[in-house]
């Protein structure tokens, strides 16, 4: 195990803005996220774990250490029940390179949420989710370790309390835990598939494929995805920089009286989700450029690098956007993406 001091991670992180950080360690066991911890407790500084880097952007140096958690391994468990397999990952393993891997030996389930960048261990994190499904649908269990104690300690779906991008690692667990391990639970056969979201079915019918299977699908996800989403190795971005919004009827009912036009989605009796993306080209930042920054000009979700930016300037950018929102429609408009202050 190598420990680095005063450098710049930034070729760990997809937004490839600098990301300086005091101290940098990766770990493959967990003998070793174990003395990467003891040295931030000797020295009394925070930790900051990083999977894929995928999600977070930088706008000052980190005066801590920042651990990359490279646990591989991927174990195929017992048939539970003749019609599903329990399959567990390391944190490590890279998110998509785990998806193809199942649903190419036909086990269901993650299709939907292939080409998400990221690892294995921080998909619970934000419950990832795309083309109508989300990790918490095939999630069985995690493993994590405790910081404090050293335990580890095995979360089920509901001690996740997972929500839209969101679970309890977001918020009471955060900074307590690190995710080692993750177990989904896939069908092997009668898959439940979901291809009524956005144009997966308009896409599949036109190349005359009526009864899809899970790689049909996990190639129509991709190539919708990169249709629509710039590729980080060739242009910084953090997937959507912005969650959807969600508000009440009411509140929908009285922007509905100036824009009777907003799309929106029912979610329950008393909820419903707006698309970001609608309101931020609403409000004409879809495809503009701000010096080094701008929004993507398919998704304006998606704000990007334009090749030499720092955090400062994409987190500014993301300002604007969130006022200039805020003014039309009143409403405040979250990151998704994890800023390191
Ligand atoms: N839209 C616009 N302008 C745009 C893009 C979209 O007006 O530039 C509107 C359209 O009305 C469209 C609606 O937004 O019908 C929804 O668009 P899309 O299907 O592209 O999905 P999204 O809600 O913008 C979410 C996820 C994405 C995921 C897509 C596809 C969030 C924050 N984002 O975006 O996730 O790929 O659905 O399922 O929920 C990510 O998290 O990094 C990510 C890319």
């Amino acid at each position: 195990m190598i420990r680095q001091e005063n450098i710049d991670i930034r070729k760990y992180t997809t937004f490839n803005v600098p990301a300086i950080c005091d101290f940098f360690v990766e770990v493959s066991n967990l003998n070793e996220l174990k003395e990467a911890l003891d040295f931030s407790k000797n020295k009394n500084i925070p930790v900051l774990f990083i999977g894929g880097g995928s999600n977070i952007l930088f706008i000052k140096p980190f005066h801590g250490l920042v651990i990359k958690v490279n646990l591989k391994g991927i174990e195929e468990k017992i048939d539970e029940d003749d019609k599903h397999i329990l399959i567990t990952a390391k944190a490590g393993e890279n998110w998509d390179a785990f998806v193809h891997y199942c649903t190419s030996r036909n086990y269901g389930g993650l299709e939907n949420l292939s080409l998400i960048p990221g690892n294995v261990g921080t998909s619970p994190i934000q419950n990832i989710g795309a083309y109508g499904a989300e990790m918490k649908d095939t999630f069985h269990q995690l493993k994590a370790l405790n910081i404090s104690t050293y335990e580890i300690e095995v979360f089920d779906a509901e001690s996740c309390k997972f929500g839209y991008r969101d679970s309890y690692f977001k918020n009471e667990g955060k900074n307590k835990y690190v995710i080692i391990e993750v177990t989904f639970k896939l069908t092997t056969k009668k898959h439940n598939l979901k291809i009524s979201y956005g144009d997966i079915k308009e896409e599949l019918l036109k190349k005359e494929i009526y009864e899809p299977t899970l790689a049909n699908i996990r190639n129509q996800v991709i190539e919708i995805r990169k249709r629509k989403l710039p590729d980080p190795a060739i242009m910084g971005n953090a997937g959507s920089f912005f969650k959807n919004p969600i508000i009440s009827i009411a509140q929908l009912e009285n922007i509905q009286k100036k824009y009777p036009e907003i799309p929106y989605y029912k979610i329950s009796n008393q909820l419903v989700k707006l698309p970001a993306a609608w309101l931020i080209e609403f409000a004409g930042w879809k495809g503009k450029k701000e010096g080094n920054v701008g929004v993507h000009k398919n998704q304006s979700l998606v704000l990007v690098n334009l090749g030499d930016a720092n955090g400062k300037e994409i987190y500014d950018l993301s300002k604007s956007i969130i006022e200039d929102v805020n003014k039309i429609f009143n409403i405040q408009l979250e990151r998704e993406v994890n800023i390191i202050l």
